[in-house]
């Protein structure tokens, strides 16, 4: 028998570059290759990219620069790009590092053992098609390894709202929902290899409207048609748009026990003005009011965004606006960016907001959003949370998992396995990590 090749691939960018990395190593196992965590063994490289700022796609061509020296001692070694870069640049990145191999976009995934062999004969392959046939049916006929208490399942996939500044609808494509009975095969599949928590998936998981078998369903009906799998504790979903806050979903957050309380609801700005130049179809207002909504199904849920500064045109009034809805809304978690012009969306085209004023409103917002994120995180003291543990921590007995709003939460405790949901009280909040101890009845 000769010996399994190794694949060592390196992710960047969103959750769904995770759920594809490990899609790719299935695939890929095919081919007689088994994952590796260093380069320095891998017999086949592939870089997994995002391309949603300017830096995340340089990080890949200086990534790629470094690997020349493994290359030059590796003939062997293939390297490959995948991911959003991959789409977004495709050809473009053979030329600009001609030691590249193979470059696939994401929805040709499943191309990829036939891309392999073409590498493998010493041609160079390329695939950025979307094609026809469902890469997730191709991809699921791999086999499978067992796995930890946490899974992320992509149910939805691309975006039709074309964001003034976002690449996803170009590197993602159009928006598509894959069958209810698909998901639900892969979620038992899932549980069956140990996982307890599942996050479902999708640019705009929201919009969600896979066939069932009675028509269309909407992610609330298919988050209930996944509380019913025996073995699965708890279910997430994200990213979220506010105009896809449909009411069933918001009811499911108040009725649905295995449904976690944590949102993650990207509103990018506060000002109406820049929201329109966005061309986000919300309001300030609007946001508001749905955040006043949900709170009123769950009220103890936590609330996460994403926020732009220095988008085209912001002015501080603009900014201030932000940080006004901010202080309204009190996030648990955020993320926040400056805003990066990108090569064939409307926005790049406009006048850009100067970088010293932009990394000034930047600094100003994370100072804010780390308040509160503090706030919410010491608030938690004194209480219990339900934490499902994922993996041992740095310090002897030490485990760590999450709490039901997605705090890390770590106990130092001889009996805890990695996949057990324990009741924990929490006895400290630290700037990333809450402190607790596991409560055991009687
Ligand atoms: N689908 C999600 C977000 C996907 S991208 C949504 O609709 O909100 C993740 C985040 O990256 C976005 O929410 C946005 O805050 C940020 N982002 C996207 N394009 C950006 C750009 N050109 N510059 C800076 N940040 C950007
Ligand atoms: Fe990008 Fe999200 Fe806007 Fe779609 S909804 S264009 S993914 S920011
Ligand atoms: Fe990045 Fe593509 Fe995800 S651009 S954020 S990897 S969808």
């Amino acid at each position: 028998m000769t010996a399994p090749k190794k694949l060592f691939i390196k992710t960047y960018g969103c959750q769904m570059n995770v759920y594809d990395s490990e899609r790719m190593t299935e695939a890929l196992s095919g081919q007689g290759y088994v994952a590796t965590d260093s380069q320095d063994d891998a017999d086949m490289i592939l870089l997994n990219t995002c391309h949603i700022r300017e830096k995340a796609a340089e990080k890949v061509y200086s990534e790629l620069g470094r690997f020349k020296g493994l290359k030059a001692e590796k003939p062997d070694l293939k390297i490959g790009v995948a991911g959003c870069v991959a789409q977004a640049e495709g050809e473009e990145i053979m030329r600009r590092q001609p030691m590249v191999d193979l470059v696939v976009g994401p929805q040709s995934y499943h191309r990829l053992p036939e891309l392999e062999a073409r590498t493998r004969a010493g041609e160079k392959a390329l695939d950025t098609d979307f094609p026809a046939e469902d890469k997730f049916e191709v991809l699921r006929k791999r086999p499978k390894a067992a796995r930890g208490p946490t899974a992320f399942l992509t149910v939805q996939e691309g975006c039709d709202k074309f964001c003034a500044f976002c690449v996803v609808p170009y590197t993602r494509g159009a928006e598509v929902s894959r069958p209810v009975d698909r998901i639900l095969t892969e979620a038992r599949d899932l549980v069956e290899r140990g996982v307890r928590e599942i996050t479902l998936l999708g640019q705009n998981v929201n919009a969600y409207h896979g066939a069932g078998p009675d028509g269309d369903m909407t992610l609330a009906q298919l988050i209930w048609e996944l509380d019913g799998i025996d073995g699965l504790e708890r279910i997430r979903f994200t990213t979220s748009h506010p105009n896809d806050m449909t009411d069933d979903l918001i009811a499911a957050h108040g009725s649905c026990a295995k449904l976690m309380p944590y949102l993650h609801l990207p509103v990018q700005s506060g000002s109406d003005r820049i929201l329109k130049r966005m061309n986000r179809s919300h309001s300030a207002d609007s946001y508001l009011r749905l955040i006043e909504r949900i709170r009123a199904a769950r009220p103890d849920i936590l609330l996460s965004g994403d926020f732009i500064v220095g988008f085209p045109e912001e002015t501080e009034q603009d900014f201030q606006a932000t940080m006004d809805l901010i202080e309204a809304v009190h996030y648990g978690q955020a993320y926040s960016f400056k805003y990066s012009p990108r090569p064939g969306t409307p926005a790049a085209e406009r006048p850009q907001v100067a970088e010293d004023v932009a990394s000034d409103r930047l600094q100003r917002l994370q100072a804010l959003i780390t308040r509160q994120q503090r706030a919410v995180q010491d608030a938690m003291v004194g209480r219990h949370a339900h934490v499902l543990f994922e993996r041992a921590g740095r310090f002897d007995d030490q485990m760590v998992g999450k709490s039901e709003y997605l705090h890390a939460v770590h106990v130092t405790d001889a009996d805890v396995r990695a996949g057990d949901l324990c009741r924990v009280l929490i006895t400290g909040s630290g700037a990333n990590s809450l402190a607790g101890r596991v409560i055991r009845a009687g």
